[in-house]
């Protein structure tokens, strides 16, 4: 989840509710209007007793009339093997982990997912249970919970220890998926498909990641775990992963929790999860058999979207686009709208969600 600063904090949807028609104005109620004030009053608190009861779950206005406190219950206790045996196809499962900010970016992904015709393996990992009711309440099975929910108060800036929390998160929900037996596909949802990479996955490797490095590599370049960069270790995207239910591949998972444990969060080096999983890599590159997925397929942020003759090259080889190396939640919309790439405002009705 690389480069993803996020600040807007749930403020808006907390401290909004419908405003207060001007009937209700206490300063001015003439005899005619009283019993309605009452009745608006009488209106006005049974939802604030509703919002209280569905608390923490609070959406948007669509998922209060979608979502019923039973099916929020069911939800409640849907397990990883559950949604896992409900989602998968052939075996595998195409895992994303959100947290309700990020609902525009998940839509966009799964828009583009659609048109591959993937989307009904895709299970969202759901990091708080307001996403875990608004996904179930308008696509029922494709979202669970893994507990306890990280605080979702807590805005997600990039570099910070919530993050750091966060995403910590993501190997010990891929080891599980792989325990149960099933392969794996990882994606951060500032991804955008425009081709189905299932055909990349080739052969019967353990782990298949991208390099997030923004050199251009040869198109026939090797698929070997690149060699060490600056700081002593390669900089492959924890972005993208493909996973088989294999020893190797539970290793590596193991190794990256282990790393995390070993080099938490701290104030001066304000790191994420990716330089662990590097080092995961690292540690067992000889014991697992790794594949490094191809750039022109493939290419990070730092590359696609900057490198315009880069991006003519290699025209109609383009499978996944990572809006990566950029900050900010309004500068990544902006950055996919430029290019094309932000599907949610037209397209929103193939969205699974979006209906
Ligand atoms: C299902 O798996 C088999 C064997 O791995 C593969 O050949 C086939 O293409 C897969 N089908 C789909 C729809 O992914
Ligand atoms: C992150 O996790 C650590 C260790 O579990 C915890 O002490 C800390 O309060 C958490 N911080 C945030 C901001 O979530
Ligand atoms: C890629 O192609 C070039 C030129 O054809 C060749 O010299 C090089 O050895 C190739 N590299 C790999 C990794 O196959
Ligand atoms: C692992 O990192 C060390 C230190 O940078 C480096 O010397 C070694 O070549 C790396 N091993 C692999 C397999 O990349
Ligand atoms: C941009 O891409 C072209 C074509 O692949 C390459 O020759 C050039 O070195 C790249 N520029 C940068 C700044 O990486």
């Amino acid at each position: 989840m690389s480069y993803f600063l996020h600040q807007r904090s749930l403020h808006n949807i907390l401290s909004n509710p419908n405003p207060t028609s001007p009937n209700d104005s206490p300063t001015d109620p003439p005899k005619s209007t009283s019993i309605f004030s009452k009745t608006t009053l009488l209106l006005l608190l049974s939802l604030l007793v509703i919002l209280g009861v569905f608390a923490p779950w609070i959406g948007t206005p669509q998922s209060l009339f979608t979502a019923s406190r039973s099916s929020q219950s069911r939800w409640k206790d849907y397990t990883l093997a559950e949604a896992a045996a409900n989602v998968a196809k052939n075996g595998t499962v195409i895992v994303c982990a959100v947290s309700q900010p990020y609902l525009p970016f998940l839509n966009n992904w799964l828009i583009s997912i659609v048109r591959q015709r993937r989307h009904e393996q895709v299970l969202v990992i759901a990091e708080d249970y307001a996403t875990l009711y608004e996904v179930n309440g308008k696509w029922p099975g494709h979202a669970v919970l893994v507990p306890p929910a990280p605080d979702a108060q807590t805005a997600h800036k990039f570099g910070s220890q919530g993050f750091f929390n966060f995403t910590s998160r993501r190997p010990r929900h891929l080891l599980q998926i792989l325990e149960l037996g099933y392969n794996v596909m990882y994606n951060d949802v500032d991804m955008v498909w425009l081709a189905d990479p299932f055909s990349y996955l080739q052969g019967k490797h353990d782990v298949y990641f991208t390099d997030d490095m923004a050199a251009v590599k040869p198109l026939n370049h090797s698929h070997d775990l690149p060699p060490p960069g600056k700081k002593g270790r390669t900089y492959i995207c924890s972005c993208m992963i493909y996973l088989r239910p294999t020893s190797g591949a539970k290793l590596v998972l193991k190794k990256w929790i282990e790393e995390l444990q070993a080099q938490p969060w701290s104030r001066a080096k304000k790191s994420n999860d990716q330089p662990a999983f590097n080092w995961a890599l690292n540690k067992t590159a000889g014991q697992v058999d790794l594949y490094l997925l191809p750039q022109a397929a493939f290419p990070t942020g730092g590359l696609y979207f900057k490198n315009q003759t880069w991006v003519q090259e290699t025209k109609g080889m383009h499978a996944i686009i990572h809006n990566n190396y950029i900050t900010g939640f309004d500068k990544k919309i902006k950055r996919f709208h430029d290019f094309g790439l932000w599907l949610v405002d037209e397209h929103a009705k193939e969205s699974p969600l979006g209906r």
